[in-house]
């Protein structure tokens, strides 16, 4: 490390800490079940390697490790009082196929460089800090979400343990082949007064903090989504053979619905609609298919609009099926409503972001993220990183140093702030 990195304390200075995330994004970025892409669902090897290395730089940063029953890395410092409640940080380590390498592991690499903060300093605060790194936000390869947050809030559905991946295993055997413990599910719960608040930094995934030219911005409400797994079954055949009136082929009907989903969405202000995944078998191109498997994403603000969308898009699916003689299959993989971030703890982070001298933007995320779940147990805040052109779920997703040290920058002052009034 050159010295210009380093204060007369020895302690790493503000660009070298940023520059330290980034160059441990970088380095998760390499745990990929697919070289060339970042692929890194729950329970595989990749997740637990990149596990592995942020339970090392944790233990480096000062803090006492433990990996819970299903598989969320849990680093905890101290703090003078230990039996206070803990303040959470932290984001998640899974991701998305093809991701970026920001969305998850800055949140949980910032929220390290904070505690190492306190270790350099030899100031340990008047409370427990936890960075968390949580097993699955994502939800790519059980088509949920947030299986490592419910496990935290204590919400954890047991029925989620005999969901499918696209290989046959189920969830209760992942979490095994992962180290974790399917019965013990409930110990992993937050237990009373164990936390006072979860706050998680993430890159933006928009455009907004680019269009004002802001590095952070402090999040407002995080906007409801709901999750559909839905399926047309109709009758394989001879492409060449069987004349277009005797088909019930399921892929057109498929494909009414992703228009139908596209237009409604277009129709209803701030709605969004997505068929992210699709699948026709036997999958063959001179085979009529006989099954279409798809997905729905549906996305807004106010939740009364996205479980009316949702309701107007089950309808056409059974109008479509029925007006095509096919069989349906129309399941709510999860559904979560919009959350609101804790007003208090929001103020204290808006406080922060002026205090490091920079503009207080305040903006809703659209995205889903782990706060949405700990909003059940704790408050929640979150702060938001700008990334480049608002590109993310995507190879291209990128976040300047320089804004990873404002992030930096504005965390350690808020955590501050959290321990200047406990000790006053
Ligand atoms: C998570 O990234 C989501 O919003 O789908
Ligand atoms: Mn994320
Ligand atoms: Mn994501």
């Amino acid at each position: 490390m050159a010295a210009s990195e380093t204060g007369r304390s020895g302690a790493l200075s503000q660009g070298a800490r940023a520059q330290r995330v980034t160059t441990r994004c970088n380095e998760l970025a390499t745990f990929t079940e697919e070289p060339g892409q970042i692929i890194r669902p729950y329970g595989t090897p990749a997740l637990a390697a990149a596990r592995a290395k942020v339970a090392h730089w944790m233990r480096e940063a000062g803090m006492d490790i433990r990996v819970d029953a299903i598989g969320n890395l849990r680093g905890r410092a101290k703090g003078s009082d230990p039996t206070a409640p803990a303040l959470l940080l932290g984001s998640h380590l899974d991701s998305v196929r093809d991701a970026g390498r920001y969305d998850g592991p800055l949140g949980i690499l910032v929220a390290i460089e904070v505690v190492d903060r306190a270790r350099q300093s030899q100031r340990a605060r008047p409370f427990p800090v936890e960075v968390i790194a949580f097993a699955d936000e994502e939800g790519l390869r059980f088509q949920t979400t947030y299986l490592g947050s419910c496990a935290l809030a204590g919400s954890f559905d047991p029925a989620f343990l005999d969901l499918i991946d696209a290989d046959g295993m189920t969830l209760r055997e992942a979490v095994g082949t992962f180290g974790g413990d399917a019965d013990a599910l409930p110990d992993a719960a937050l237990g009373p007064g164990e936390a006072r608040a979860y706050v998680e930094v993430h890159i933006e995934q928009g455009p907004y903090l680019e269009s004002v030219d802001a590095p952070v911005g402090v999040v407002t409400a995080i906007a409801g989504q709901s999750r559909i797994l839905t399926a047309f079954s109709g009758e394989a055949g001879h492409a060449g053979t069987v004349a277009m009136h005797l088909r019930r082929d399921p892929l057109p009907a498929a494909a009414e619905i992703v228009l139908a989903a596209e237009e409604l969405a277009r129709q209803t202000s701030g709605l969004l609609a997505t068929v992210g995944m699709i699948e026709a078998t036997p999958g063959a191109s001179n085979v009529i298919a006989g099954r279409a498997n798809f997905s729905l994403d549906v996305r807004h603000p106010e939740d009364p609009v996205r479980t009316s969308a949702v309701s107007a898009l089950e309808w056409r699916v059974h109008e479509v099926a029925s007006a095509r003689s096919l069989g349906v299959e129309w399941r709510i993989a999860r559904n979560h409503p919009a959350v609101p971030c804790d007003p208090s703890l929001t103020t204290r982070l808006a406080e922060a972001v002026a205090a490091a001298g920079l503009p207080v933007e305040q903006l809703p995320s659209g995205a889903g993220h782990d706060a949405v779940v700990m909003s059940e147990v704790v408050p929640v805040a979150m702060l938001f990183v700008r990334c480049a052109g608002g590109i993310s779920h995507h190879p291209a997703e990128f976040v300047m140093t320089s804004d990873v040290a404002a992030a930096v920058d504005v965390l350690d002052r808020f955590v501050d702030m959290l321990a200047d009034e406990k000790l006053g």
